[in-house]
């Protein structure tokens, strides 16, 4: 299939773009590092043709330094999914892989043991300060406890990023009613592995925490460092966008899926398995918050499984040690 990755210089694009090509496909790059804008669609008009389908991973990324950030998110997330949704009809693309994230839940799932299945609020700044990290019930206020969440979860984003991010879903929805086309979109969890950007306040954790081992220095873990996530390695990840563009998929709608390892970690977990790695220094938890994070978000990968039939491959131990020196 001739496929156009955009974004296909970045790191989860670049390693979609080795897999594919590995697979057989006929892959057209589009990255804004070759002067190539997906807000742009005349660029987009002169590498269409042929195109049958699109895996769309060019984005801003990370969680935002501060409010001046809004527009850029906008900008390139949400204008530049509607720019090259236009121009995909204009030519007939039928087929788009959408690199979605897990931040469109805002919290993960909880349970309160009085009432059953239930969604937090944000945290509350007062509770943060105290070092009150955990999440509390919104009807009764006792702390709950952390259960795996599907992809029909309400979304709840919290940060420009992730409304960013649900928009993406939804107008890919939008183009697959009005065109029959057909959109997948991926959520992924915590991306890592080799050639993860570094060095960068919009970063993922991970590659924070690499970064500061191989300068020699301890790697600082925000809270209790007791918050869960799903690291998934980046070349399982590119093996589900592989999945996705495979997979039958119903005409004129968008389906949803988690990509993730299906195992959690905390932070602290990661912080130490990275500096065992790398024979130190030892991880510090050090306290403090940054607003915009959620507590604990981990995913059910059961429906990618049945439908995608994607399962990561990668486990955390191995995957870690990997990354500790890529
Ligand atoms: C991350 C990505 C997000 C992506 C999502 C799913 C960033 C900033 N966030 O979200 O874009 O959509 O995965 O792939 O890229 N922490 C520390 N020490 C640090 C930095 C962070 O302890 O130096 C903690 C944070 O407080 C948080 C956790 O690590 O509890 C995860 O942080 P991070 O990787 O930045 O964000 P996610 O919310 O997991």
């Amino acid at each position: 299939m001739r496929v156009m990755v955009t974004g296909s210089a970045g790191f989860i694009g670049g390693h979609i773009v080795e897999c594919l090509e590995a697979a057989g496909h006929e892959v057209v790059g589009f990255d804004v590092r070759a002067g190539e804008d997906v807000r742009d669609g005349d660029a987009l008009d002169r590498l269409l043709p042929g195109v049958q389908a699109v895996v769309h991973q060019a984005a801003k990324v990370g969680l935002g330094v501060d409010v001046s950030d809004l527009p850029d998110y906008a900008s390139v997330n949400m204008y530049g999914t509607a720019v090259l949704l236009a121009a995909m009809a204009r030519h007939a693309v039928g087929r788009l892989v959408l690199a979605s994230s897990m931040v469109v839940y805002g919290e993960g799932g909880y349970t309160c043991p009085a009432h059953g299945p239930v969604r937090p609020g944000p945290r509350v700044v007062a509770d943060l300060d105290a070092g009150r990290f955990e999440p509390v019930c919104p009807r009764c206020g006792a702390e709950v406890a952390s259960v795996v969440i599907g992809e029909s979860a309400q979304a709840d984003p919290r940060n420009a990023y992730a409304t960013s991010k649900l928009a993406q879903e939804h107008l890919a929805a939008n183009w697959a009613r009005e065109t029959g086309g057909d959109a997948v979109a991926l959520r992924y969890h915590n991306v890592y592995g080799p050639r993860m950007p570094r060095d960068t306040p919009y970063a993922g954790v991970a590659a924070i925490f690499r970064s500061e081992l191989a300068a020699g220095r301890a790697p600082l873990v925000f809270e209790d460092g007791r918050q869960r996530r799903d690291f998934v390695h980046v070349w399982d990840v590119a093996r589900a966008n592989l999945a996705a563009l495979a997979a039958p998929a119903p005409p004129g709608t968008l389906a949803a899926f988690n990509i993730a390892s299906g195992v959690p970690h905390t932070i602290g977990e990661m912080a130490v398995a990275l500096a065992a790695a790398r024979g130190g220094p030892d991880a510090r938890v050090v306290g403090g918050y940054r607003l915009g994070d959620v507590r604990h978000i981990v995913a059910s990968p059961e429906r990618a499984a049945a439908v995608l039939g994607f399962r990561a491959e990668i486990g955390f131990e191995d995957g870690m040690k990997g990354f500790a020196w890529s």
